[in-house]
């Protein structure tokens, strides 16, 4: 058991000062150091002058088998993105391998990431994710549209996600992603949900990203229509919008969501589905900003997330933060990096069914201690924000408890 004593302790929305938290794996006590050590008197004790003690942060969105792309790819509009993968998929993917992914990992952790919703398309991260002590949600991903690739897609699918169960723990669960509404056959669908629903593991889907998905989806028209002729010989869209959205019985956590309608907004509130935002990922493939303040109009909760590096340059969350932070430029600084810590820790464990994200008596000890050099901080309410511009070094990461870094 240790016992942490830092500064300052983010706990819900609230900065606190001079608090101590005792933890094994779970978090044991929350109070005065003093008090922490009558109740525990062989806990090692780690007391740190201005410091800050928070959650570990979550990525519930990540493609972590795209990491070796850095200039690789079209960027500027989706469909010349989705274009330039297909093209240079084989390449980037076997050019990532399991080395290669255990560095992403450690960077990662030492950026301060705890946990990661890891969209896995191949398979190929398995090795260096067993490996990893980050806690992850493995989203074995479901692809395919063409009725006659199904049931071989389908088979590929399962064997995937039954490797990735055998490594079931408390820090690893085996899950599934839909790629998308454009890209999944709804037979696929309905299987795949079937699964879900039994299992009662959490399901991620990318959805409403692009101009040209909304097109095509509403209307069979736009980008998408070439690029569907290019690759399957001109077809129809496998999925409506609404249907879609009609197969799921459970929430979801969708990715981007840039381009939904009025009445898709309703379905999502009234089903307590969930939005991943990746700002970057958006700027960089030509999305229009997600509408964040509609969002949470409604009560629909969203994190930020990265996306992966095929789409963005960082894997860090704080770089993510910083973006979404001056991306809402509407949005009051001071109050909105509350909002935004808390979109990075509590609402994706939520997404995630995870119970850690929150500094709470037994919870999950998923912790970092920040190190806030010599700065002085006298209002403390403006501390979340001064944590996502200056990007304080990560002192220490605990996972389950154990120190990692
Ligand atoms: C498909 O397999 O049908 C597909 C894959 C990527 C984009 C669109 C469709
Ligand atoms: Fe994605």
């Amino acid at each position: 058991l240790k016992i942490i004593s830092s500064r300052y302790t983010l706990i819900g929305n609230k900065i606190e000062e001079n608090i101590a938290v005792a933890f094994s794996n779970k978090i044991e006590a929350i109070g005065k150091l003093e008090d922490l050590k009558d109740q525990f008197p062989t806990a090692e004790i780690v007391e740190r002058e201005n410091t800050l003690l928070m959650a570990g942060l979550i990525n519930a969105h990540i493609h972590l088998e795209f990491s070796k792309n850095s200039t690789e790819l079209n960027y500027g509009n989706f469909v010349n993105w989705l274009n330039s993968v297909i093209e240079k998929r084989t390449e980037l993917v076997s050019s990532c391998e399991t080395e290669c992914i255990e560095t992403v990992l450690d960077s990662l952790i030492k950026s301060g990431t705890t946990a990661i919703g890891a969209i896995s398309s191949y398979g190929f991260e398995f090795e260096a994710l067993k490996k990893s002590p980050i806690r992850k949600v493995i989203f074995n991903e479901l692809i395919g549209s063409q009725p006659h690739q199904v049931d071989a897609l389908w088979q590929n699918f399962l064997s995937r996600l039954e490797e990735s169960s055998e490594f079931n723990s408390d820090r690893s669960t085996s899950s599934i992603a839909i790629h998308s509404p454009y890209s999944v056959h709804p037979i696929l669908i309905r299987k795949a949900m079937e699964i879900a629903t039994k299992r009662d593991i959490p399901v991620s889907t990318h959805f409403m990203e692009s101009q040209a998905e909304r097109e095509w989806l509403d209307s069979g028209k736009g980008d998408f229509k070439e690029f569907f002729e290019k690759f399957f010989n001109g077809s129809k869209p496998v999925n409506s919008a609404e249907n879609f959205l009609n197969g799921f019985s459970k929430p979801i956590a969708f990715t981007h969501c840039n381009y939904l309608s009025d009445s898709e907004l309703q379905i999502f509130k009234e089903s307590n589905h969930t939005v991943s935002h990746c700002p970057r990922s958006n700027r960089l493939l030509g999305s229009r900003k997600l509408d964040i303040n509609k969002l949470d109009s409604l009560g629909i909760e969203w994190n930020i997330s990265t996306d992966g590096l095929s789409s963005n340059s960082s894997l860090s969350l704080w770089d993510e933060l910083q973006t979404a932070l001056y991306l809402h430029s509407d949005r009051e600084p001071k109050e909105f990096a509350f909002q935004l810590l808390k979109s990075v820790t509590e609402i994706p464990a939520k997404q995630l069914n995870l119970n850690s994200g929150k500094i709470d008596i037994g919870r999950d000890s998923d912790l970092l201690l920040i190190d806030l050099k010599d700065d002085n901080f006298e209002d403390l309410s403006y501390i979340p924000l001064h944590l996502i511009l200056r990007q304080y070094r990560i002192e220490k990461v605990f996972i389950g408890g154990d120190e990692v870094v």
